[in-house]
């Protein structure tokens, strides 16, 4: 896709939206898009590789964007990110277009660095793309300070995170905020125009899926830096430890169970799976799962998840239904077929679209359920895997008598913020069968 022609697309969709929508006197909650201005004023919590990406897909989202904060746990990631972004802005601004706008007063690090970015004003909305284990209390954060949430997926590494992004996204409804997830395949035509065609009984009563996320081992291991603390290590490696990240079914694999979920119209009710591991550095992740969800009503999907180099490579999901199949990426099989098609939409773009566009109509957007059950979804995986259990949704909503249902994976977000911190062991991890699951 050429960039330029990208963006041109967007900011002329953009302007046209602008002129389009007058925001109807009323429907915009006071105080949380500042009247009067266009201007939209964003702040980003964990600036790494994807909020880089986040921040720059925001800027090409729309012409009113501004950034205007920026917090990090580590100071080496806010020179990075800075440096990036005063290039990006070199290829891809007008001469003079000023809309970065961090300043050393806006520059928080450190472990509450997302406290100090929260009570800047103005800010109408937070970049949330920190690792896993902190998106329930960032997000739960910046809904109790009234901004909206762009928010990575996934929503937490346990049930009680899930619980306060599920929590938190109520209470962003009741505030009238927007919350957005990273969970993009919602935001492509290509996706959102098979779900309609499948939701108007394309391929009759869905039946049977598979999912995928089988791939190599992304590695994203780094020496510990001198004089770095167990804590700052462990978030330069988040993507080692189930604590920080909940296993990569949790971490790259809930893409395709949103997927399934949304298709079928509903998560799971019981997961029994199971997986492996053999060849990590570092950390207690798993390299591989497999996992047979049941949805009730005689509906299953299979999942597969794999992190390991030199295997067969498959990212994608299938949904088979009483007349037809369909690839939400691609293609409709069937009675009714439709041919994939490709789409120059970018729907890492697209989310920040609608992200905007919500904020002008005073229509917020309310993602946090849908991100949260796919969550959910995967950490039901990988219990199972772990454990060799079937475990319940309402094993992780509703039974408090569960053995999982209070399950808070340690370090905790808060336990980083009190310097408690301890590195766990590697290669030391849940051995199915085992008589107490704690992960
Ligand atoms: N939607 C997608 O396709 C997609 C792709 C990649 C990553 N992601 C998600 O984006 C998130 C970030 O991933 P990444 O690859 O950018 O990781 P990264 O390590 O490159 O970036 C994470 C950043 O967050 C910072 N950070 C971590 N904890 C923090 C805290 N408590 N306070 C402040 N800063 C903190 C880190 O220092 C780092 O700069 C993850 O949730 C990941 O799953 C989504």
């Amino acid at each position: 896709m050429n960039n330029a022609t990208t963006r041109r697309d967007f900011l002329k969709q953009s302007v046209a939206t602008l002129a389009a929508l007058t925001p109807l006197a009323g429907t915009v909650p006071t105080g949380v898009f500042a009247a009067g201005s266009d201007r939209i004023r964003v702040g980003i919590i964990g600036c790494g590789g994807r909020g880089t990406g986040a921040v720059t897909n925001c800027l090409e989202a729309d012409p009113a964007v501004e950034i205007v904060a920026v917090a990090d746990a580590l100071s080496d990631r806010v020179a990075k990110f800075k440096d990036q972004l005063t290039k990006w802005c070199q290829e891809h601004l007008k001469e003079g277009e000023r809309r970065v706008k961090i300043t050393p007063d806006t520059t928080f690090l450190g472990f509450d660095s997302y406290r100090k970015l929260l009570a800047i004003r103005p800010l109408d909305v937070v970049v949330i793309t920190s690792s896993v284990v902190f998106h329930p209390l960032h997000l739960e954060a910046a809904i109790q300070a009234g901004k909206h949430v762009f928010v990575e997926k996934p929503a937490g590494v346990d049930p009680v995170g899930v619980r306060r992004v599920i929590a938190a996204g109520e209470l962003a409804k009741q505030k009238g905020l927007s919350v957005v997830a990273g969970t993009q395949r919602r935001h492509d035509p290509v996706y959102i125009e098979n779900h309609k065609a499948v939701a108007d009984g394309a391929i009759g009563k869905i039946i049977s899926g598979r999912v995928w996320w089988c791939g190599g081992d992304p590695r994203r291991v780094y020496d510990r830096v001198e004089g770095e603390s167990d804590a700052q290590f462990m978030v330069r490696n988040w993507y080692q430890f189930v604590e920080m990240c909940g296993d990569h079914i949790v971490e790259q694999h809930v893409h395709n169970l949103d997927v399934a979920n949304w298709f079928i119209g509903r998560p799971p009710q019981l997961a029994l799976g199971f997986g492996g591991r053999a060849r990590r550095e570092l950390g207690n992740r798993y390299d591989f799962f497999s996992v047979d969800f049941d949805y009730g009503d005689d509906v299953t999907v299979h999942s597969m998840s794999r992190q390991i180099n030199g295997c067969y490579q498959r990212t994608s999901e299938q949904l088979v239904g009483a007349t037809g199949s369909v690839w939400p990426g691609g293609k409709i099989t069937g009675t009714r077929p439709r041919p994939a098609r490709r789409d120059t939409v970018n729907p890492l773009v697209q989310e920040h679209v609608d992200l905007i566009r919500s904020i002008r109509e005073g229509k917020p957007l309310s993602e946090a359920r849908g991100l949260a059950e796919a969550t959910l979804t995967a950490i039901m995986g990988r219990i199972s895997a772990y454990t060799g259990q079937i475990v319940r949704l309402t094993d992780l909503t509703e039974r408090k008598d569960s053995p999982w249902y209070n399950l808070a994976l340690s370090p905790t977000a808060e336990d980083f913020e009190k310097g408690t911190v301890k590195l766990p062991p590697t290669g030391v991890v849940p051995l199915p069968g085992a008589a107490t699951p704690t992960k």
